[in-house]
């Protein structure tokens, strides 16, 4: 499907009133991580081109209001929260979570029958904890369900959380999300090469499939040393709807900032080893991934999603798809573009939920996705495995493999869980 300037645009415009907009904001958004507010109480949010505060009460209630005071429009981020609510620092205007003005301190003290604060509300818009994340939403109502995605009810994890800004547009963040030979490329044999080694290659992809399951797609792969009876190929890993990335132990949401921004959210759970349970975490770390190296100002290569980061990045800020070329590795791409033109069609003509809405609150008990070596994230690895170098979840607890610029603290705490040296 070759796609002309207009249909590009759709793909990637993300703002309340463009089709695109109005999609993903039918779906819950991370935006931040709870562990976050245990050192301060607002942050400021720019999510889908909308800018807004976040904010945790004195009695632990969170909310997310515009930005900008309706008063005379101080910025919301430098108020300060009281019992109820967030309160402007400029002449002290006072809003709840659902964006009443339920105090002005001077209009109150001199109109004794003052109703302009009932009057008053702001943007404001609902936000729920799950999995250590704060999610978002600014859609229509009635709202859906935040998922409980499997590894979310998992026990005896260490999990931790990553952001990342990423300066592109979020729409080819998440084609990569359904691109399975780029994994042999820009990662296993670029790896090799920027290390110094010249080959061989790793085991080229024979064969790629794509399957659409309730929650987004499947991709399926065969490679050279692999055969239709290995998880590649009969689990593999998923595209998950609408701007998420899941490989069995992480997930990667690309939530857009606006048009020209994505922070990338990770989700990140690794179990501890056999004979360590119970491990109950207290509270589950996040930290920010930098993308560039100070030294040469160019982009850091050496992890496993800042090399994503840079093949995003280096598509443009808005990639041109009117001037790709589309091979037989890219039918997963072009399914997914198809599923987003079908579903912001849906959305437009009827109130129908598009792809992989979560309503039902017995389903979201725990949904389950294809997840390779289940057994492994239920039970753990033996010792043997945990010490094994060519174990990828073993290999994991060596370094974290995936985002450059993991706090040492974190390490630590992980190591701690993981019992290994250090
Ligand atoms: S600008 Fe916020 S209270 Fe005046
Ligand atoms: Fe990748």
């Amino acid at each position: 499907m070759m796609l002309d300037e207009a249909r590009n645009r759709m793909l990637m415009e993300v703002g309340p009133k463009k089709p695109m907009g109005k999609l993903l904001r039918r779906y819950w958004m991370p935006i931040s991580a709870v562990s976050e507010f245990d050192k301060k109480a607002t942050k400021p949010i720019r999510l889908l081109g909308e800018d807004l505060v976040l904010y945790k009460d004195l009695s632990g209630t969170f909310g997310l209001i515009d930005r900008n005071c309706q008063h005379r429009r101080a910025d919301l981020s430098y108020g300060f929260v009281e019992k109820c609510g967030l309160r402007c620092n400029y002449h002290g205007w006072l809003y709840d979570k659902d964006g009443s003005c339920i105090a002005q301190p001077y209009e109150d003290t001199v109109s004794t029958k003052s109703d302009k604060k009932n009057l008053v509300t702001i943007k404001a818009y609902p936000v729920e904890t799950k999995a250590g994340l704060l999610w978002a939403y600014l859609g229509p109502d009635p709202a859906p369900l935040v998922p409980t995605w499997e590894p979310f009810t998992f026990n005896n994890g260490f999990v931790q959380i990553v952001f990342s800004v990423v300066p592109c547009n979020w729409f080819q963040c998440q084609e990569n999300s359904l691109d399975p030979v780029h994994f042999e490329w820009m990662h296993a044999n670029w790896t090799m090469r920027l290390k110094g080694i010249e080959g061989p290659y790793s085991p080229a992809h024979l064969k790629v499939d794509f399957q659409e399951f309730d929650y987004g797609f499947r991709y399926l792969r065969l490679r050279e040393d692999t055969d239709e009876n290995n998880p590649l190929w009969t689990i593999g890993r998923c595209c998950l709807w609408p701007n998420c990335l899941f490989t069995g132990d992480h997930f990667e949401w690309r939530v857009p900032i606006d048009d020209e921004n994505t922070l990338s959210v990770g989700w990140f759970f690794n179990r501890v080893p056999q004979g360590r349970e119970p491990y109950i975490q207290d509270s589950i770390p996040s930290w920010t991934s930098p993308l560039t190296d100070p030294e040469t100002g160019r982009w850091i290569d050496t992890h496993v999603m800042n090399q994503d980061f840079i093949a995003w990045v280096g598509q443009g800020t808005f990639a041109d798809r009117t001037k790709e070329t589309l091979g037989k590795s890219d039918k997963g791409i072009a399914m997914l573009r198809k599923q987003f033109f079908d579903d912001m069609e849906l959305i437009d003509n009827n109130k129908t939920d598009p792809k992989g809405v979560v309503r039902d609150p017995d389903i979201n008990e725990c949904i389950q996705l294809p997840i390779m070596n289940r057994k492994r994230f239920l039970e753990g690895l033996t010792p043997e495995e945990m010490a094994d170098p060519n174990d990828i979840h073993g290999r994991s607890t060596k370094r974290f493999v995936f985002l450059a610029g993991q706090p040492q603290e974190v390490w630590e705490t992980y190591c701690e869980a993981m019992r290994f040296e250090k």
